[in-house]
């Protein structure tokens, strides 16, 4: 029997980890991409939507008739709350909203590792551990989450929050050989979140299987989830290059987001990066600081 293609409707894919899962899932589903960035040329069994996330009216049009909703789009890293605030709380709620209106069942949050970013690096932590966000940004991202659970509760949405590391071809520091994840592990994550039966309210690391890894990632192994990546690889290479950094950001998983007031964001234009840094830097410095 052939079964039809499901449609994913995946917010923020302008971006860095959309830009990867785009190239991983391709064939596998049809992406309705969706952004306030346009985003061209477009590939086979790919749509754009344009959508503001603070506009609910916009990610209604985005989010009719799909299967499931990949909500990446959002400030993805410490900044002002006023930035912070109307992408990551108005942004998310107004996804979650849209994808109960439009009757989408089943919903992936991108929430991150600074969701729990204040418990220490010499801990190991599940996905049962109290909250304990590192900045302004990891509020928002437990927002989310508790966002997640009050619409799997009330509305019975099914929901896959992936807590994040830090998806890259291959960990750019010492903090990221413990949280790194490669693509195609996070694509094989994502494949979980939108195919598995049973999924209720969950919390997942969205780690690779890191020999370094600060996470007992018990829910996603449960869930299937078998990482096919391990930052071990590039270890030596990684830390032949480190230098010592911040004693606090390194006491923390959260790392430099501990003590960040604001980091330059990567998808925002340069003028606005400047205008974010505390400092007004955007040199390398600045952007090595940007560590998700
Ligand atoms: N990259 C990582 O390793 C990492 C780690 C932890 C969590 N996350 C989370 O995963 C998601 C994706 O991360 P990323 O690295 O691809 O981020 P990114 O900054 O590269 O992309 C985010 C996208 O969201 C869009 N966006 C921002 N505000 C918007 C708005 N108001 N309306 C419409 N679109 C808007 C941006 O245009 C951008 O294309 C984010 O939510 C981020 O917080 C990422």
């Amino acid at each position: 029997m052939k079964t039809s293609m499901k449609t994913i409707l995946i917010t923020g894919a302008a971006g860095g980890i959309g830009s990867h899962l785009r190239r991983e899932l391709a064939g596998k589903y049809r992406l309705r991409l969706s952004d306030r960035r346009t985003i061209k040329p477009l590939a086979t069994g790919e749509s754009f939507v344009r959508a503001e996330l603070t506009k609910l009216g916009e990610l209604l049009r985005a989010a009719r008739g799909v299967d499931a909703v990949l909500h990446l789009g959002g400030y993805s890293v410490e900044g002002r709350w006023e930035d912070i605030h109307p992408a990551n709380l108005v942004g998310c709620y107004n996804a979650f909203e849209a994808a109960r209106l439009c009757g989408v069942k089943r919903f992936l949050f991108a929430s991150s590792n600074h969701a729990v970013g204040f418990y220490r690096r010499d801990q190991v932590i599940d996905h049962r551990v109290p909250l304990r966000p590192d900045s302004r940004y990891g509020v928002a991202k437990a927002f989310g989450e508790a966002l997640g659970s009050l619409y799997a509760d009330k509305y019975g949405m099914q929901v896959f929050c992936m807590r994040i590391g830090n998806v890259n071809p291959a960990p750019l520091d010492k903090r990221r050989l413990s949280i790194w994840m490669s693509p195609r592990d996070m694509a094989q994550l994502v494949t979980i979140g939108i195919e598995h039966p049973d999924i209720r309210f969950e919390v997942v690391y969205g780690v690779s299987g890191n020999t370094r890894s600060w996470y007992d990632n018990a829910n996603a192994l449960r869930l299937g989830y078998r990482p096919q990546d391990d930052s071990e690889a590039f270890a030596a290479e990684v830390l032949a290059r480190e230098r010592p950094g911040n004693p606090r950001a390194e006491t923390y998983q959260g790392g430099s987001f501990v003590h960040a007031e604001s980091i330059p964001n990567p998808s925002a234009p340069v003028r606005a990066r400047r205008r974010a840094t505390t400092k007004g830097r955007t040199g390398k410095k600045a952007k090595r600081e940007a560590k998700k």
